[in-house]
């Protein structure tokens, strides 16, 4: 990371008055608080066409019940329901998957879960299976949120077993890496971020790697309103970009998706997609509204 880094973050710094989050103390997440737009360089432009398809994945973490869940799918699948140029996918709680799923039933949004144990079954209490998750009807599963990083002490070997038990399947994985604010200001987003990819990534097989979404998800940015400048994620996309030409191939590296997570709202999403190596979102907060999580979809497509 450059000085140009640096800068842009001070100045997100200055301009916040919230106190840092930081490995050892993530952000809370704080879905209603409005997500500034942020200043950019970048003109706003429509996305261009990519030849990856878009991704937008609502991450619901530990809100609403299965009434609203029910709600806010219905008003949604109203909303995106025509929009074939983007994988829409909401991921509620496990208690809701059901009731989604009912919604969801015969719409173009798919569902996804947002944690699965690594064995395929046992006496692990409070745990899910992969099979349960495909049983109950979900497609993807997000993987190694930094919030089970840090509040539930999941290690990259733990996330590496859970990749696998996945692979296992047919659940399409969305793997989540990011750097804390520690890691930024001292000049280690590179090392951090490859050493997680690394670690997540080297037993899996060329196909299963192509299969993989990725999630840049910066531990500062996470429910912060702090969103990374479009030229901040780019430079970390690119970064993911190149780690997969050179470790499996270019073919892979065009295939995989790469989402950008952290206080996306529907001021910041165009400015995001619009750049080359940003393939969609992975939305906390702002997924918890259909209206905002719909035109996140909107912009996206
Ligand atoms: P946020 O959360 O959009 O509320 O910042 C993103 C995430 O944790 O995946």
């Amino acid at each position: 990371m450059d000085e140009t880094d640096h800068s842009e973050m001070k100045e997100m710094e200055e301009n916040s008055t919230e106190e840092a989050p930081s490995e050892e103390n993530p952000a809370e997440p704080n879905p209603t608080e409005e997500a500034p737009a942020e200043q950019s360089e970048v003109e706003q432009e429509p996305a261009e066409q990519k030849s990856r398809k878009p991704v937008v994945a609502g991450n619901w973490k530990m809100f609403k019940t299965r009434d609203e869940a029910q709600d806010t799918v219905r008003e949604l699948v109203g909303l995106v329901g025509n929009i074939q140029t983007v994988d829409t996918i909401v991921c509620p709680p496990f208690t809701a998957l059901s009731a989604v799923e009912e919604v969801l039933a015969g719409s173009i949004v798919e569902l996804g879960a947002q944690n699965v144990h690594w064995k395929d079954e046992g006496p692990f209490t409070g745990e899910v299976s992969v099979a349960m998750l495909a049983d109950g009807g979900c497609r993807y599963v997000i993987i190694g949120h930094s919030e089970r990083r840090h509040y539930f002490h999941e290690s990259d070997e733990v996330i590496q077993d859970k990749l696998e038990r996945v692979f296992s399947s047919e659940l399409v994985p969305i793997l989540c890496i990011g750097e804390s604010l520690e890691a930024r200001e001292a000049d280690r987003v590179e090392e951090v971020i490859l050493g997680q990819l690394e670690r997540a990534l080297r037993e899996l097989t060329d196909p299963q790697t192509s299969r993989i979404i990725i999630a840049y998800e910066p531990v500062w940015a996470i429910g912060t309103g702090r969103t990374a400048t479009p030229e901040i994620a780019e430079k970390v996309h690119f970064l993911i970009r190149n780690w997969l030409s050179d470790h499996c191939s270019t073919g892979i590296a065009d295939q995989v998706r790469i989402l950008y997570g952290g206080s996306v709202s529907p001021e910041n999403a165009s400015q995001l997609m619009a750049q080359e190596n940003i393939d969609g979102f992975l939305v906390g907060g702002a997924s918890l509204d259909a209206q905002s999580f719909a035109k996140i979809v909107q912009q996206s497509s």
